[in-house]
């Protein structure tokens, strides 16, 4: 008995963010899509991002030793990062907001061109704390940012998807700064952003490579920028939610980052692999008076802004990788009501080694209340990963949506599953149809 009926087609597998790839997928007859050749990101002049933080600890030095909300030197901040962009072509806007009693500001600053429905947007936070210049947390971050949307004008690149830049007012306060934009747009306005890259603290003077673990398409995009140069990254675990990205993370915007670390101290381990001091924080003058110019390793702060520059160019172009190639099983499984799990059954074949770190599940499931629904999918040595739980309260129709699991791990070739099992009484349904893209 034939249950399945793979088939194996080129997929156009333009990047996209997680949940976000295109649903209505080529017949399998489609011609394969001629790879689209990237331009490669340029390198990110690390003297340029340095007199930028010249700039910046001068402004402190002339603004009473801070950039922090509320303080002179915050604006001044501001201003030197907007003339910047309004001269490289940028279209830049100031958005005003009180906090604590003071006027804060956000400057966003928008690459003209560009899919607008797919927004790419990185941004840090330009305000110190009131203690010290904040030349690490955040001018690292700022100026990388600031040099690399100046690179993008260099290069006039024109990307398939927009790109946005944004600097955050009184991230220190709160992520207050990152919040109000946020939430000052419309929902339509939220989803159009594909997904917002956060740089806060990249030039740690005994540093880590901490990547954060959200998008996995963001992640491992830097993770594979950093395992080209042959520096091994960690997950950041110095405080998840504690920058700017956690702010659109809150209202579902894929999100990823760098960070090279705060107050936490770097391990034997750490130093073996990264050099730098065991037993010290990686960054002494963490929202302290010598967070300064003096404090900044060169070696982070480069490897860094090259890494954004990387995430920046291919993250919004159209195609930056080989198409992927799906493997699809159309044929209808009935779930039956609150009963035993069924399974669909795709075989894949031909591949070398590994399935990815972003294998893509696609799944068309027709139900009449979703919430009844647990889906795994089974690699072929039988490994579960749990793609949706049951939940009693989700009572919108089908699942049809696209999940990413990290299947490195597993062999690519073999029996993959599709494992579904209504648990709760009277609404049913069938598996419609489900793919793997590679
Ligand atoms: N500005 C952040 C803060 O003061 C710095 C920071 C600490 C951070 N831990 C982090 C940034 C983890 C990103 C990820 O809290
Ligand atoms: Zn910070
Ligand atoms: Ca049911």
């Amino acid at each position: 008995m034939k249950l399945s009926v793979p088939r194996r087609a080129a997929a156009a597998a333009a990047f996209a963010l997680a949940g976000l790839l295109a649903s209505g997928a080529p017949a399998a007859s489609a011609a394969p899509v001629a790879p689209v050749t990237t331009l490669a990101a340029p390198d990110i002049p690390l003297a340029n991002v340095k007199a930028h933080l010249t700039q910046l600890q001068t402004i402190a030095t002339n603004n009473g030793g801070n950039r922090a909300h509320g303080r002179a030197g915050y604006k001044a901040s501001l201003d030197y990062v907007k003339a910047k962009l309004d001269a490289a072509g940028f279209t830049t806007s100031v958005q005003q907001f009180t906090s604590s009693g003071a006027t804060g500001y956000n400057l966003i600053a928008d690459w003209p061109g560009g899919d607008v429905n797919q927004t790419v947007m990185a941004g840090a936070h330009l305000d110190s704390v009131s203690s010290g210049p904040g030349i690490n947390d955040n001018g690292s971050g700022s100026a990388a940012v600031l040099e690399t949307a100046l690179a993008v004008s260099r290069a006039q690149l024109q990307p398939a998807k927009h790109l946005r830049f944004g600097w955050w007012g009184a991230e220190e306060l709160g992520l207050v700064g990152s919040k109000y934009y946020v939430n000052s747009l419309p929902s339509t306005e939220r989803s159009k952003i594909s997904g917002y890259l956060n740089f806060d603290m990249i030039g740690s003077s005994n540093p880590g490579y901490f990547v954060y673990d959200d998008d996995p398409v963001i992640e491992q995009t830097f993770k594979s920028y950093f395992s080209g140069i042959g520096v091994p990254t960690e997950i950041e675990t110095e405080g998840d939610g504690r920058s700017d990205h956690a702010s659109f993370k809150n209202v579902g915007i894929p999100v990823g980052g760098l960070f090279t670390g705060a107050s936490r101290t770097k391990s034997s381990a750490q130093a073996q692999k990264w050099g730098g001091t065991a037993g010290q924080a990686f960054d002494r003058c963490y929202h302290s008076s010598c967070d300064t110019t003096s404090s900044i390793n060169d070696t982070a702060l480069d490897r860094n802004s090259d890494a954004i520059a990387h995430a920046v160019w291919s993250l919004s172009a159209g195609t930056t990788e080989p198409p992927g190639d799906f493997y699809e099983n159309a044929a209808d499984v009935t779930v039956p009501d609150a009963g035993a799990a069924v399974t669909s059954t795709v075989n894949v074949s031909g591949r070398s080694g590994n399935a990815p770190a972003v294998l893509k599940v696609g799944v068309d499931i027709k139900h009449t209340w979703r919430g009844d629904l647990v889906i795994d999918l089974l690699a072929p040595d039988g490994t579960a990963y749990r793609l949706k739980n049951s939940s009693g309260s989700d009572s919108a129709d089908n699942v049809i949506t696209t999940y990413t699991v990290d299947a490195s791990t597993e062999t690519a070739n073999g029996d993959w599953k599709l494992r579904v099992q209504d648990v709760a009484r009277y609404d049913t349904g069938y598996i419609d149809s489900w793919k793997l893209t590679f």
